[in-house]
């Protein structure tokens, strides 16, 4: 079974509205054809619009970079699964460092988050990944394997498989710093050896891992070109058109 390639973007907050939909005009023009699953993760602003652009092409798809853990309430500010679903939205991106570290999101809060994504048929994208000071007391290891046993491994193997992953070490976020293809190769194996330890084989060969930190169109072929390398979830470089495209046309 060969695995999903995606490229997903992630827009962060950044764009107004208009300068969006200019994006996503953009990129809906110049999409080559492709068999990969380009997601854009807009600001939730603009998901609905940038939705009735895409929806004509059936390998772009939008994704929420957030939601709450419950359905509906008193909860001023957040947006729900079910919100999101609403809008067609099919993506929503789980976990983000960015998340973990200036919302405080916790391992045991984004279980719940994952739990609320899965129940509404919508699908996780769940970042993992470790800062600098870890990997240097090399511990990288065990923390990504506590985030995704504290975070993904509660769920039964069906639920599990609609999940995609996108291992995104701190350092390499928004620095120009890549990680190497072989630093990403090597967590994306070790990743998907926790899959497989944890439900089977057959499920981590089917479990698209993507990476992500400082993806752009001058490393992107090198590291969609590693072996357990799905794709990329790309920040600053999803902002561009002609970058974004590029990168999708690197697999
Ligand atoms: P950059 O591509 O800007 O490094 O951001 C990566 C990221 O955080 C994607 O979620």
């Amino acid at each position: 079974m060969k695995r999903k390639k995606i490229v997903a973007g992630n827009w962060k907050m950044n764009k107004t509205f208009q300068e969006g939909i200019q994006l996503a005009d953009a990129i809906v023009t110049q999409m080559p054809l492709t068999d990969v699953t380009v997601i854009l993760g807009t600001p939730a602003i603009h998901l609905k619009e940038v939705g009735n652009r895409v929806k004509y092409f059936s390998g772009i798809h939008i994704a929420a970079q957030n939601c709450h853990a419950e359905k509906r309430g008193a909860f001023t500010g957040e947006i729900s699964t079910e919100m999101i679903d609403s809008i067609g939205a099919e993506y929503v991106i789980i976990g983000h460092s960015e998340r973990r570290e200036y919302f405080q999101e916790t391992n045991d809060l984004l279980a719940k988050k994952v739990d609320a994504v899965l129940k509404q048929g919508l699908i996780p994208i769940f970042c993992c990944g470790e800062s600098l000071e870890i990997r240097e007391k090399n511990k990288h290891k065990k923390y990504v394997k506590k985030q995704l046993q504290e975070g993904l491994f509660h769920l039964k193997a069906k639920k599990f498989s609609k999940v995609v992953i996108a291992y995104e070490p701190i350092w390499a976020i928004g620095t120009g710093v890549t990680a190497s293809p072989e630093q990403a190769q090597e967590m994306h194996k070790f990743i998907r050896k926790q899959v497989a330890d944890q439900y089977s084989k057959k499920v981590a060969d089917k479990t698209s891992i993507l990476y992500g930190g400082s993806v752009k169109p001058a490393n992107a072929k090198e590291l969609f070109g590693q072996a357990d390398v799905d794709g990329g979830l790309v920040g600053g470089a999803s902002l561009k058109a002609n970058d974004f495209i590029e990168i999708i046309s690197a697999f």
